[in-house]
């Protein structure tokens, strides 16, 4: 396990650093597929990429992205999908091919379909060189949520009520809620040559701390990533505090 952890003082420091990390990526490999995470964390990342790219610096042209996730049964004009997501914070102002750029069709309803479709996709693009990542406070990646189980591949995952309920603010009536997502599983994951981890705030303390230092298991989806020999982890002095606690770092 080779597992690098770069502490940023905030948010702001965390942004530029983990973009930092993405935009060397695009330098030595222009046409390097990148793995991309929704979600709060990332948000600083890719506005400082797009700070990159109106200064000159970056070229995405030759880019292609796999995204980790997508709710069920919306569309990406949908403005809760995370493709519209996508496009609204990267994509439409940077020169991406926006057809190189993939999301699990969310309107596919044949499940199966829709994850063989995608595995095909991340397989024909050489796989992923550098995966983003953010992390849920139990400890998620993408969708992969605390189970019994890894799931290898992308997959399709019922949503918590809770996750319903939260999300049930956005949308105009109950039926519109997405019960379902698609998401890349673990192997898609582990199968990047590189993975950088984003986790702001003391939210992401214990599940941070339980991913590094505690057992390999499907309950801390994220514990999979100490078997990975390439992982950079920036983290705020919030996400890092119980590491900190425990004299680890
Ligand atoms: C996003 C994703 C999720 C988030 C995680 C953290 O595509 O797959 O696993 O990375 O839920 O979300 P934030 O960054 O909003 O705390």
């Amino acid at each position: 396990m080779t597992m690098t952890i770069y502490e940023a003082r905030d948010y702001q420091d965390m942004s530029k650093k983990a973009a930092n990390i993405i935009a060397a990526q695009i330098i030595m490999k222009p046409d390097a597929v990148l793995g991309l995470a929704t979600g709060s964390t990332p948000v600083g990342a890719y506005e400082n990429l797009v700070e990159g790219y109106k200064k000159g610096d970056l070229d995405f042209s030759k880019v292609t992205s796999v995204n980790l996730d997508e709710y069920k049964g919306l569309s990406g004009d949908n403005d809760q999908s995370y493709r519209y997501f996508m496009n609204t914070n990267l994509f439409d102002h940077v020169n991406i091919n926006k057809e190189r750029t993939f999301v699990p069709n969310g309107l596919e309803e044949d499940s199966q379909k829709a994850c063989s479709a995608y595995n095909e996709i991340i397989e024909s693009v050489g796989g992923i060189d550098l995966q983003l990542l953010g992390i849920g406070g139990n400890g998620h990646i993408g969708f992969n949520e605390p189970d019994e189980v890894f799931h290898a591949g992308t997959h399709c995952v019922d949503l918590t009520e809770s996750t319903i309920q939260a999300n049930a603010r956005f949308f105009a009536s109950m039926d519109e809620v997405p019960k379902q997502a698609y998401t890349m599983g673990i192997q898609n994951i582990m199968g990047a040559k590189k993975i950088l981890l984003v986790a702001s705030g003391e939210g992401k303390a214990k599940a941070l701390y339980d991913s590094i230092y505690g057992p390999i298991t499907p309950k801390v989806p994220a514990s999979v990533l100490q078997l990975h020999n390439d992982v950079v982890i920036v983290a705020d002095e919030a996400a890092l505090s119980l590491i900190k606690e425990k004299g680890e770092c």
